[in-house]
């Protein structure tokens, strides 16, 4: 780990004016509304204290770079809106999985929620605490469910019954005793894109919610584990409270008539799937409204509670900095070709997601207020920002009202924090991007650019 002081500073700007209101003075964070720590000031962009610029001459391009700031508030403003009902925060690792990030979070308190045996080795390598991971996912793999069985996770979410039976009688054998939540499918339309959509009936998710008392009553004499828990998690990225205040109030139902049929429900798991502002402070509800809606339909209720973000905590995190390589025209359409890609950043030919992309020094008439859609540049134009990979669904925006760009300019694509890096791959034998934390006027390389050797490292045997 490099740490390194950001060259230059930022003469005159102090630490509290670089925080937006109420961050420094703490007390009244939760009434606002904060997107992140990444800010024009005097022309150019700043990370915190740090100019993007910086990190981008000395570190190279592609490269994500994470406030650490921004990480900290959303897991605090998290941790803090539902305390009233002393929430476990299982921070979902797929979503940013840096072990630097996750030893942040994990000395804040944090747990994890894990998908897979990677993971579970990460958030461990992290220093997660063994009693705050869960582990969901619907292809458990019976080695995957020893390992977790013997660090001694907190609890498994079981996504079907044969797999219920496949860690009962895992656990069986190595002599130990698991703990489980059902994952229930409530059936709720969280009006998310498909792909991440998992509430609804007919996703591979779960067990249909008027199905579960059958799975709860078949599998009461389970030797070796204990089912004392439900889990749900409706989509993501969600926009709406009402689909959880549903999904919450149909799964607190479902409680009441296993506790009347003799189960004894400990837990409730309400999963993540928060939203988060790719475009203004107003897109996504600050989850201090979450909590107004959801905390009191919990309270008084004799369950624990654990929500699994990811998106909230890491999403505005982070941004990715890119350059421009070349500019082409092609019939009428204007390429403005970086050297990000799709294997950098897979979500906008995935999702259809946005991401803001705006250049790191503007020329004055075109420093950004906003990150919407509709932002229209003075004196710009209309392009497609692709990038260098062999496919023409590489892009990173498409018909995007941009300022005229040159060579060698730097731009930033905005809130890639979350399912940035973590779905990067090597495609096209592309070394993946370096990660870089900035923290007030230093920043730190936290994964280093990947090297030509990396790329054939594990078919070396
Ligand atoms: N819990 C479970 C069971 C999940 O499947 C997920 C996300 C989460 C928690 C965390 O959701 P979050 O709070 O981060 O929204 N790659 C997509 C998102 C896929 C989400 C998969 N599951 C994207 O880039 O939008």
């Amino acid at each position: 780990m490099r740490k390194v002081r950001a060259a230059g500073g930022v003469t005159g700007l102090g630490r509290a004016k670089v925080l937006p209101v109420g961050l420094a003075g703490g007390g009244v964070w939760h009434t606002i509304r904060l997107m992140d720590h990444f800010r024009y000031q005097d022309g150019q962009l700043y990370c915190e204290q740090v100019a993007a610029e910086t990190i981008a001459r000395e570190v190279g391009t592609p490269v994500f770079v994470y406030s650490k700031a921004t990480l900290l508030h959303h897991y605090r403003q998290l941790a803090s809106a539902f305390a009233a009902v002393k929430a476990t925060i299982c921070y979902s690792i797929k979503s940013c999985g840096n072990l630097h990030i996750c030893r942040l979070l994990a000395n804040e308190g944090c747990g994890f929620d894990v998908t897979s045996g990677g993971e579970l080795f990460r958030a461990l390598r992290a220093g997660g605490e063994p009693r705050k991971i869960i582990y969901a996912g619907v292809g458990k793999s019976d080695q995957e469910i020893a390992r977790a069985l013997e660090v001694g996770i907190a609890a498994f979410n079981i996504e079907s019954e044969a797999e219920l039976v496949n860690i009962d009688r895992i656990a069986g054998e190595m002599g130990k005793s698991a703990i489980g939540a059902l994952r229930v499918n409530p059936d709720v339309d969280a009006h998310t894109h498909k792909y991440t959509t998992t509430g609804k009936k007919e996703t591979k998710f779960g067990v249909d919610i008027d199905r579960a008392e059958d799975v709860f009553n078949r599998n009461r004499t389970l030797a070796h584990v204990r089912l004392g828990g439900l889990h749900i998690h409706i989509g993501s990225p969600v926009y709406k409270i009402e689909p959880y205040v549903l999904a919450v109030t149909k799964v607190l139902e479902l409680a009441a008539r296993l506790t009347a049929g003799g189960h004894h429900i400990e837990w409730l798991d309400l999963g993540g799937g928060f939203g988060v502002n790719y475009e203004n402070p107003q897109q996504a509800m600050a989850v201090t409204e979450h909590a107004r809606a959801i905390v009191p339909l919990l309270a008084g209720k004799p369950y624990r509670i654990a929500l699994e973000p990811g998106r909230y905590i890491a999403g505005n995190a982070g941004i990715l900095l890119t350059r421009v390589v070349y500019r082409k025209s092609s019939g009428t359409r204007k390429f403005v070709i970086v050297d990000a890609g799709m294997n950098d950043l897979i979500r906008p030919v995935l999702y259809g997601s946005y991401h803001f992309i705006w250049p790191v020094r503007p020329d004055a008439a075109n420093i950004p207020e906003g990150r919407d859609r509709a932002r229209q540049p003075v004196n710009g134009e209309t392009v497609d920002v692709v990038g260098p990979i062999c496919e023409s669904g590489d892009f990173l925006a498409q018909d995007r009202p941009l300022p005229t760009t040159q060579r060698g300019d730097l731009l930033c694509v905005f809130t890639a924090g979350a399912y940035g890096f973590s779905m990067s791959s090597n495609y096209n034998n592309r070394p993946r991007a370096a990660e870089v934390l900035v923290d007030g006027d230093r920043f730190t390389i936290i994964r280093r650019r990947e090297t030509y050797e990396d790329l054939i490292a594990a078919e070396q045997v």
